[in-house]
C-alpha cells in the first residue's frame, strides 16, 4: 500500500469500506437504511444534486445544531467526510459482502 501523503485528498480503500458499512449502518439508522430518509432528510444523489457540496460536508462534520443531525468530527475527518458527499452526491456504494 502506498503511504498516505500529508493531505491525502481520499481515504485507502480499505477506510473507504469502513466508511460505506458506517453509512449503511450508523447514518442509516436515521437516513433510513436505503437512505431515503427516515427522521433525517434523504441524502440520495437526487436529494442532494441541488445542495452546496461544503455545506453538506459541513453538517456531516460538525452537525446541526438545534437539530437531531450530531457532529461525526471525532469518527469522520474533513477529508473522509468530503469523500462520503462525494459518494453521496453520485448515488451512494452498497456495503460488500
Ligand atoms: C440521530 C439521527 C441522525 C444520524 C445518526 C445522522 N443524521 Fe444526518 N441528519 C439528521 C437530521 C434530523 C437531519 C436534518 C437536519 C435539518 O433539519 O436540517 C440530517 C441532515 C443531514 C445532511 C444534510 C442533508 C440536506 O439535504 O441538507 C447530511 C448530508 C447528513 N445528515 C449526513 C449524515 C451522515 C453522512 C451521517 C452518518 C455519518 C448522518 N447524517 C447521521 C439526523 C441524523
Amino acid at each position: 500500500m502506498i503511504a498516505a501523503t500529508a493531505d491525502a485528498a481520499e481515504p485507502d480503500s480499505a477506510r473507504q469500506r469502513e466508511l460505506v458499512r458506517l453509512v449503511r449502518q450508523d447514518c442509516g439508522s436515521c437516513h433510513g437504511m436505503t437512505l431515503k430518509g427516515g427522521l433525517g432528510l434523504p441524502l440520495t444523489a437526487e436529494a442532494l444534486r441541488d445542495k452546496p457540496f461544503d455545506g453538506l460536508v459541513a453538517t456531516v462534520v460538525y452537525g446541526r445544531p438545534g437539530t437531531a443531525m450530531p457532529p461525526w468530527k471525532t469518527m469522520i475527518s474533513e477529508n473522509e467526510a468530503e469523500w462520503i458527499v462525494r459518494q453521496l452526491m453520485q448515488g451512494f456504494p452498497e456495503e460488500a459482502r
